[in-house]
């Protein structure tokens, strides 16, 4: 798998959350995303960006364009330093909010996913990877 071009951004504020929405809805659009793909990726991309300002205390996000054998595929990397998730599982499930949340935001963006993961360790942080291959 190969990472054909790929885009950074600093994620401190909810200002920084509107960017990152409006900046991988144009990475979709100009990957040729369907719009019902491009609604998805871009909700997950505002829970999980979200997530690292609100959770993570801000972090970066990596936007990545991918090309694995004859596919296409957005790949979105949130990182951060912050308190970690002690227990993915459960933060991933459905109403499990350590805030005022729905809780609905992990889940939903796995959902929303063709490939997801989340890398964390308690007092080192937390590392979100989000992929999409085109129909
Ligand atoms: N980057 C992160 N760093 C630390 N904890 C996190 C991070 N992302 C998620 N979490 C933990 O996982 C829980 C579930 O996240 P999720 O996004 O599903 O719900 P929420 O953010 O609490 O509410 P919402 O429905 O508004 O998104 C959070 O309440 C938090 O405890
Ligand atoms: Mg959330």
């Amino acid at each position: 798998m190969a990472v054909l071009a790929h885009e950074m951004l600093g994620l401190k504020s909810s200002e920084d959350v509107v960017l990152a929405r409006q900046l991988v809805r144009k990475w979709a659009v100009d990957m040729g995303f369907t719009l019902v793909d491009q609604t998805k990726i871009v909700t997950a991309a505002s829970e999980l960006a979200r997530n690292t300002v609100l959770h993570g205390g801000g972090g970066t996000l990596r936007i990545e364009s991918l090309n694995d054998q004859d596919r296409r595929g957005l790949r979105l990397v949130f990182e951060d330093q912050g308190p970690g998730i002690p227990d993915v599982e459960r933060a991933l499930r459905d109403g499990f909010s350590t805030g005022t949340g729905l809780g609905l935001g992990l889940g939903g963006a796995r959902r929303l996913s063709n490939d997801f993961a989340i890398q964390s360790r308690p007092g080192e942080g937390t590392r979100v990877h989000f992929i999409r291959w085109r129909s």
